[in-house]
């Protein structure tokens, strides 16, 4: 019997072989919103790590929606080509299936990548700085630059944006797609109270406040074929005063349900500045997925300080959520899914050129990761990614 982490899940016609998600990492390492040799090698190696899905970063439908100038985009027939490069070229040593988030940065497009914020954070007009667009004509925070109202044009070229990288995220061979409606990006400052003050029929209520994203998530999933998954990133709280609560997730999660979408993702904040933030522990938004999940029946991917396999493992087994999605414990160690499953005594999925650093075969293999990390006696053999 494999841990309940090691179980595989179906959504739609994907199947994952276990429920550890590497989670969308921005890289700010693309070229005009193409992937580079960086995103080549960072996806390769999570396509190896032993996750059951690796989930490529935040990329922008449009030039405009790029959080940053190095943003990945899926806008053009040069983005669309580099990450068809990239997912092919993994397919020829991975069989673990690869998905895109696709996202449009709002309000909080044209900044640094996280490196340069010691500069700021907004590009300068002779930087490369663009002009940025929300639901209302109110900047992130102070100091922070007035984005345009949209109007009903720029809605309806925004929501084919939406569609058209759908489409191209098709033609490259992705597996499944996520939206990004959380971080305080374009669809969450639709969403949240704080950033959205239309007097139109996408402001107002919540179920107006949702109007727009539901449309475009329903436009893009007509566009996806319909054996594959589509997931959303959503905010469980805005952590702000007067910001979106738990119930407003749970609302918007059941609308979600309603056209088709397979999971959400629970995440949190950074809609506006002056958060109250809870203490950040170990599995700290775990709760948000538990309370989403249990009120909807929507399939739920935890994700938030995630870290260790027998915390991983007991978040499934409990039924708090269906999948763990993991950022920087990936980033730190590419290979967590090999280690996660000598650790719960499952079979890790080494591929044959590192076979040699199976812990069955590897005396040294408990020297470096404990015995916690130690393959369970007479358990697994090496098999093939
Ligand atoms: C460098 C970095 C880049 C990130 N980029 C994204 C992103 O593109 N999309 C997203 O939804 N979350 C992004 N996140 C958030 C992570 O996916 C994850 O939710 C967060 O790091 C908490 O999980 P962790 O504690 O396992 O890292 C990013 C986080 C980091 C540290």
């Amino acid at each position: 019997m494999p841990s309940a982490l090691f179980t595989p899940i179906q959504l739609r016609d994907l199947t994952l072989a276990n429920r550890i998600v590497v989670s969308p990492l921005c890289q700010f390492s693309a070229v005009d919103g193409n992937a580079t040799p960086w995103h080549v090698q960072n996806a390769g190696s999570y396509a190896i790590s032993g996750a059951g899905l690796v989930i490529l970063e935040a990329t922008a439908v449009n030039a405009q929606g790029r959080i940053t100038l190095p943003c990945l985009g899926l806008y053009s027939d040069d983005n669309e080509a580099a990450l068809t490069a990239l997912v092919q070229g993994a397919r020829v040593f991975s069989k673990t299936p690869i998905g895109i988030q696709l996202s449009h940065a709002g309000r909080k497009a044209s900044t640094r990548p996280t490196w340069e914020l010691a500069k700021g954070h907004n590009l300068k007009p002779e930087e490369g700085a663009w002009p940025l667009v929300a639901p209302s004509a109110e900047p992130f925070a102070e100091g922070w630059p007035v984005p345009k109202e949209l109007d009903a044009q720029g809605l309806s070229e925004i929501l084919d944006d939406f569609v058209a990288a759908t489409r191209r995220a098709e033609r490259c061979g992705f597996d499944m797609i996520e939206v990004h409606t959380a971080h305080g990006y374009l669809l969450h400052q639709f969403l949240s109270p704080l950033s959205n003050h239309r007097a139109d029929r996408y402001g107002g209520t919540m179920e107006k406040r949702m109007q727009f994203p539901l449309e475009v998530i329903a436009a893009m999933r007509a566009a996806w074929p319909k054996g594959k998954p589509m997931g959303v990133r959503v905010t469980g709280r805005d952590f702000n005063d007067g910001g979106l609560e738990l119930d407003d997730a749970v609302m918007f999660t059941a609308a979600l349900k309603e056209i088709g979408i397979d999971y959400v993702t629970p995440s949190a904040g950074n809609v506006a500045p002056g958060m109250k933030l809870p203490r950040i522990e170990p599995g700290y938004m775990v709760p948000f997925a538990e309370y989403i999940g249990s009120r909807t029946g929507m399939p739920t991917m935890a994700v938030g300080l995630i870290v260790e396999p027998h915390q991983a493992n007991e978040i499934i087994a409990s039924g708090k959520a269906d999948m763990v999605a993991i950022g920087r414990a990936f980033m730190d160690n590419p290979r967590w899914g090999w280690h996660a499953a000598a650790a719960l005594g499952d079979e890790p999925r080494i591929p044959p050129p590192h076979n040699r650093v199976n812990p069955k075969v590897w005396p040294a293999f408990e020297m470096l990761h404990g015995k916690s990390g130690r393959l369970a006696e007479g358990m697994g053999h090496m098999t093939r990614e």
